[in-house]
């Protein structure tokens, strides 16, 4: 069969065969074990679901292996033969090019070089699930195939359950993940749901499609590091960052390192994820050995190198070493993916990598305890070095929030409301002030056609258009500006794409409208071919989540989740070509709510009025929520959107003199 029809085809009629356990692809821990015998059974009759009856009696029996040995039942068995990878849209079945272009961003979000199980359908983070298992995977590239612009496809955290009767201005695909009833929505109520298959994890562009390997952090992370020095007054150059993980996201933290031009010194327990970023150049040299490390430093601080130096071990004996040796670190941060520390998200010290993987599965108490045990030494090395002068800030990963609850010295001897920790969040000081508040975030497109001329010819526009507005800008952002001008110019040196021909930017409401519409222009007269639109829902207005996207916002409302909801629903009949809204990503299940979208540009009438009329309100209406929570720079960004379009009319803040209190 061809690959085409392998798509229509959906969920084969004939059983294939089983497929083996391929020990060197990178695999999803096994999950705890949560159900009881009778919720098992209910797992089963789920996954069964499926397939016709003639089936059942062959695929029990290995669906129960899987559960019990894995923990899901993943139906390895399904995996397509086809490479998993994004195609040109051209090479794509059906009827509808925004369809066709969704099924794109799904097999990029699986392919190899970009998702971190694979086989699992995890894209990112762990746990970030495009789909649950693979029967998903086959009926909803079946349905994408067969639809028209006047249907919409519902996604029910990754179970398509099927197409109904819209209109063409409709999202052809409406995602949901995660959503639960608030009670239920504790870390082991996704072990629960996720394992009886009727709820997922969909991080924040996992089940959304939206995933462009690494490279989005790349820029998010240069623009942090950059910031970060700003912040302390100290140039890159010869400065010492220190920071764990070479997973999904943190692995592109040595990279922005050398991007932003300071020595980075990154830890990372998995052996296999090492090789990999330093195979990918990611990172330039990895030492197993700390007091090789220590020498390796000193070194490239004397000679002021620009480096990326991975520690094969636990980022807790860097803290220390490095404590004990008296090596000064300028900027401290952490990756681990603690929004997920029960599960193979964070690695205690002294155990091995994989007699952690065996404890966590086999006496999840006990890793608990090694955990917290973990991060309470964690963050005693952390503030030794901070009282010698380190700026640490948390990287949105539930570092501080997760080390209070295992009761380490983290809490602010003076907290505010909003400030309960010793440290900030990387948005409270750097991302929040300094672009979400403006309206920057992080805009990102992928040219379809997969043709790497493409995205230079894209890459050039979209330079070109700043490069004009910077002009006018006024001095608030002239920063960011520049900022994203030096990264659009230096990307395709930087070799960033993995995957798709995928390029992102930081630009406001009005950088992303406007180069959104020159792309538009340029696929209409035949310059480029069709580019889909995205970004990331870690943005000004995507993402509800206290203690990282809107932990700048002081009010009292960061533990409302009114804007991402408001975000989706308002993207939703603006034009969006799909939409998503999720619980968890980033900092974990119960903890956010995120959403974002896709839109396709196609050259046409339709998707210019789209886009103008979705950007503006995908980042206004965060805009306007911060500067309702009297952030100086969103109200001067919103007052500034309103001049320049006179049906925006935004309730504003009087502000209180503190000195009648
Ligand atoms: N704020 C942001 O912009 C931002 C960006 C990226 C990621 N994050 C957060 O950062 C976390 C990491 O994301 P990811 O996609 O890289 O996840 P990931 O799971 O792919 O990577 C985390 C890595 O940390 C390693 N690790 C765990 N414990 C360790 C320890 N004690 N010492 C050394 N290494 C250890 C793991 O082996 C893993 O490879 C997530 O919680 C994510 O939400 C935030």
């Amino acid at each position: 069969m061809t690959f085409q029809q392998q798509i229509q085809q959906g969920i084969p009629t004939e059983l294939p065969q089983p497929k083996p356990y391929e020990t060197q692809i990178n695999h999803a821990p096994k999950r705890k074990e949560i159900l009881s015998d009778e919720e098992k059974k209910l797992a089963l009759k789920n996954a069964l679901r499926y397939f016709e009856p003639k089936f059942h009696a062959e695929l029990l029996p290995e669906f129960k292996e899987e559960l019990e040995k894995y923990g899901r039942i993943y139906m390895y068995r399904f995996r397509p033969d086809y490479e998993m990878k994004a195609r040109d849209i051209a090479e794509y079945p059906g009827k509808s090019e925004q369809a066709k272009a969704i099924m794109l961003m799904i097999q990029n979000n699986l392919d190899y070089a970009v998702a971190q199980h694979p086989h699992e359908l995890i894209t990112y983070g762990g746990n970030g699930a495009v789909f649950s298992n693979w029967a998903q995977y086959l009926l909803t590239m079946k349905y994408l195939s067969e639809m028209t612009d006047e249907q919409t496809l519902t996604m029910y955290s990754g179970h398509p359950m099927g197409l109904f009767p819209s209109h063409k201005d409709a999202p052809r695909v409406v995602v949901t993940n995660g959503m639960m009833i608030p009670n239920y929505s504790k870390p082991d109520d996704w072990e629960k749901f996720n394992a009886l298959g009727v709820s997922q994890y969909g991080q924040m562009t996992a089940g959304s499609y939206m995933y462009i390997g690494p490279q989005g952090i790349v820029h998010g992370t240069t623009i942090t590091v950059l910031n970060a020095f700003r912040k302390i007054n100290k140039e890159p150059k010869g400065g010492l960052f220190v920071t764990s993980g070479l997973g999904g996201m943190s692995g592109a933290q040595p990279k922005a390192g050398n991007i932003a031009g300071c020595i980075t010194v990154i830890a990372e327990v998995n052996p296999k994820i090492t090789k990999i970023r330093h195979e990918q150049k990611w990172v330039n040299e990895i030492h197993e050995n700390l007091d090789e490390l220590v020498a390796r430093v000193r070194k490239a601080q004397e000679n002021q190198e620009t480096v990326s130096l991975a520690y094969l071990g636990n980022i807790v004996e860097v803290w220390e070493k490095f404590d004990e040796e008296n090596l000064r670190i300028d900027i401290g941060s952490d990756q681990t993916s603690l929004h997920n520390p029960w599960a193979g998200g964070y690695y205690p010290v002294g155990i091995s990598f994989e007699d952690s993987n065996k404890m966590m599965a086999e006496n999840p108490e006990l890793f608990k305890e090694k955990v917290q045990e973990t991060l309470r030494r964690h963050a005693s090395a952390i503030n030794k070095h901070t009282a010698k002068g380190t700026y640490f800030f948390d990287y949105g990963n539930a570092f501080l929030l997760e080390a209070s609850r295992a009761g380490a010295d983290v809490m602010s001897e003076n907290p505010t409301i909003g400030r309960e920790f010793k440290y900030p969040s990387y948005v409270q000081d750097i991302m929040g002030p300094m672009c979400f508040d403006y309206g920057f975030g992080p805009f990102r497109w992928v040219c379809t056609s997969g043709k790497p001329e493409d995205l230079q010819k894209t890459d050039d526009i979209a330079c070109a258009v700043l490069e004009e507005m910077i002009k006018t800008s006024p001095e608030e952002i002239q920063q960011q500006m520049k900022d994203n001008i030096t990264w659009i110019k230096g990307a395709q040196e930087n070799n960033l794409v993995v995957g798709s021909q995928a390029r992102i930017l930081y630009a406001d409401a009005e950088g992303r409208m406007k180069i959104a519409e020159a792309f538009n222009k340029a696929i209409a007269n035949g310059e480029i071919g069709a580019v889909v639109l995205g970004r990331d829902h870690h943005d000004v207005s995507g993402t509800d989540s206290p203690y990282r996207e809107t932990s700048n916002i002081y009010d009292g409302s960061r533990f409302t989740a009114d804007m991402a909801i408001q975000n989706v629903i308002g993207d939703s009949f603006r034009g969006a070509t799909w939409v998503s809204i999720h619980n968890g990503g980033g900092v974990g299940w119960g903890e956010v709510i995120n959403g974002g979208f896709g839109m396709l540009l196609d050259g046409s009438d339709d998707a210019d009025r789209r886009l103008k009329s979705m950007l503006f309100w995908d980042v206004n209406n965060g805009i306007s929520r911060r500067s309702w929570a009297r952030n100086e720079g969103a109200v001067f960004a919103i007052k500034r959107a309103m001049e320049a379009e006179p049906n925006l009319k935004v309730t504003l803040p009087n502000f209180v003199d503190e000195s009648l209190f």
